[in-house]
């Protein structure tokens, strides 16, 4: 073991796994290295009179680049324009699209690091992080691909006991609308839009507000990749006035969302009123997301796996676990040792090797945490506070925390940062607790950490959640391995990276 920070100071840069590819990306990370972004529509950039300025949040003085935001006559010119294209892309060869895909992997890891480099100015990510959601991307094509050629190739046939076959096969059901989040800003985003692509649709896209930068480069990509131009439309812009114009729309056949719970009800009520045929959404949303530790667990792993669940990624993943259950009999041995643990959490600049928990994404996310952490001074017990550093008020920095609560009934919607909220529960309670985590009415992911089988598998079977793992952390799902989604309040399903999503993108006709 090594004590990174005693050992090589807060800003030295030691050998790590990105060390081979640190000269390529300091390439772009010089301060004055900008992007823009712009509406793509019809492969044409288009400038408008709404620029957004971003800045990045790790330190507000540092900018990013700039981003030309579309307004409802640009979204209404793309959707138009996507109809049209529509018809021939539907009937394009689906190993032909797949093979687009395959190209558009290639080209994000012939562009890794500039992609890295975006990835860390926006959205303050880790450098780690950042090349985690690279590969995510490459991976999302890749898969997507293998997927699409397996299952919209060829029709699948099938044979009656008299002998007579029927074939059913998977098409494109039109203009698809994919609206995407800022807390991964390339997988998620690049994930949706391909599968929409893939399985045949023209598809008009939006990222969050907050990272369109990285997005457009993807999108720029895709063109090259060989996704013709007047079937892909890039819409920059927030939800009030891009993605509200896009879910009114009536030529929208079907959308895919990943973002908060209630943007999603929102969508849903949206597309409902416009007096058309019902269109399949598939929305992946938040969670309120628990780990229940038994007293057969054991406690090193336990906070491993807590912390890391909880304030990787600054705690801005979907997946991060938000409620620790700790069994009475142990939780006076765990609780100290994840303050301990808490202590060594390094808040710093995301450059550096040295850093575990970089920036939240804004200020509004900033003060929505600081203002919980007051809350729960008063209703909770703090167990432990990372320390933030002297410059922090450079960026939009949250300091991990952790408090003790009674119940999980205490919280009533997600916290999306580095919060994290335990409850000590008595065994004989077990199910009480496990029904209390399902009456949140989320459903994403859970953590178990028990070395009993049988408490295991009973977890399992009663908890309402789309991934559930065993004695490991719970965030971090590997596409087309750990296929990710979730129940409820937390997404309709289907899962993401998964076998049976890109279905869901397509209409199936029997003949
Ligand atoms: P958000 O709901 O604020 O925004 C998501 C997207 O919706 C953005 O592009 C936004 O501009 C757009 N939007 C907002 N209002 C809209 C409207 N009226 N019409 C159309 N579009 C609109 O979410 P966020 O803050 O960007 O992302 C964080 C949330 O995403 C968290 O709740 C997190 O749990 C969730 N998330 C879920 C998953 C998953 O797989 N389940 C993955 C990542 C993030
Ligand atoms: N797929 C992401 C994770 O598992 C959200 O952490």
């Amino acid at each position: 073991f090594v004590d990174r920070k005693n050992s090589y100071g807060p800003n030295i840069e030691i050998e790590s796994e990105w060390t081979p590819f640190k000269a390529s990306v300091d390439a772009f990370m010089g301060a004055d290295t900008t992007w823009t972004a712009y509406p793509i529509v019809g492969g044409e950039n288009l400038e408008t009179d709404k620029v957004r300025e971003v800045n990045s949040p790790y330190d507000h003085s540092l900018n990013v680049g700039k981003v030309y935001w579309s307004n409802t006559e640009i979204v209404n010119k793309a959707i138009d324009t996507a109809d049209a294209a529509f018809p021939a892309w539907s009937k394009t060869p689906a190993t032909d699209r797949a093979a687009c895909l395959e190209r558009m992997a290639e080209l994000m890891e012939e562009n890794y690091a500039e992609l890295v480099a975006i990835c860390h100015r926006e959205a303050g990510k880790t450098i780690q992080d950042s090349i985690d959601e690279v590969r995510e991307a490459v991976d999302f094509c890749n898969y997507y691909a293998q997927q699409v050629r397996q299952n919209f190739a060829a029709p699948k046939v099938f044979t009656n006991f008299q002998g007579k076959t029927q074939q059913s096969q998977l098409t494109g059901r039109g203009v698809f609308a994919c609206i995407s989040p800022w807390n991964f800003p390339l997988a998620i985003f690049t994930g949706q839009v391909v599968a929409a692509l893939a399985a045949g649709n023209a598809v008009v896209c939006k990222a969050a507000e907050q990272t369109s930068l990285i997005a457009f480069r993807a999108v720029q990509m895709l063109h090259e990749a060989g996704i013709p131009k007047d079937v892909l439309h890039f819409l920059p812009g927030n939800g009030a006035t891009v993605g509200a114009p896009m879910t009114q729309h009536k030529r929208i056949a079907g959308l895919a969302f990943t973002g908060s719970t209630g943007t999603a009800q929102l969508i849903n009520r949206t597309l409902a009123s416009r007096g058309v045929a019902p269109v399949p959404v598939i929305a992946e949303t938040g969670g309120q997301n628990a780990m229940l530790v038994d007293s057969t667990s054991l406690p090193e792993q336990v906070v491993r796996d807590a912390v890391r669940s909880a304030f990787a990624s600054a705690g801005q993943r979907c997946s991060a676990l938000r409620v620790l259950f700790v069994q009475a009999d142990i939780a006076d041995r765990v609780i100290p040792m994840i303050a301990g643990a808490m202590k060594e959490q390094t808040v710093g600049l995301p450059y550096l090797h040295s850093t575990d928990v970089g920036p939240v994404i804004d200020e509004k996310a900033q003060k929505m945490l600081l203002d919980h952490i007051e809350v729960m001074k008063k209703e909770g017990r703090l167990i432990a506070q990372a320390e933030l550093p002297e410059w922090a008020e450079k960026g939009t920095f949250v300091a991990p925390t952790a408090f003790e609560i009674s119940s999980i009934d205490q919280l009533k919607d997600e916290k999306f940062g580095p919060i994290m909220h335990v409850v000590r529960y008595k065994a004989k309670d077990l199910d009480k607790i496990i029904d209390t985590i399902n009456n949140s009415g989320f459903g994403l992911t859970m953590g178990v950490h028990s070395r009993n089988e049988t408490t295991c598998a009973h977890i399992a079977n009663r908890a309402r959640v789309g991934n559930l793992y065993v004695n490991r952390d719970q965030v971090g799902a590997v596409v087309g391995v750990q296929p990710f989604g979730g129940q409820g309040l937390s997404g309709t399903g289907p899962k993401a990276g998964g076998p049976h999503y890109l279905p869901r993108f397509a209409k199936e006709q029997l003949v």
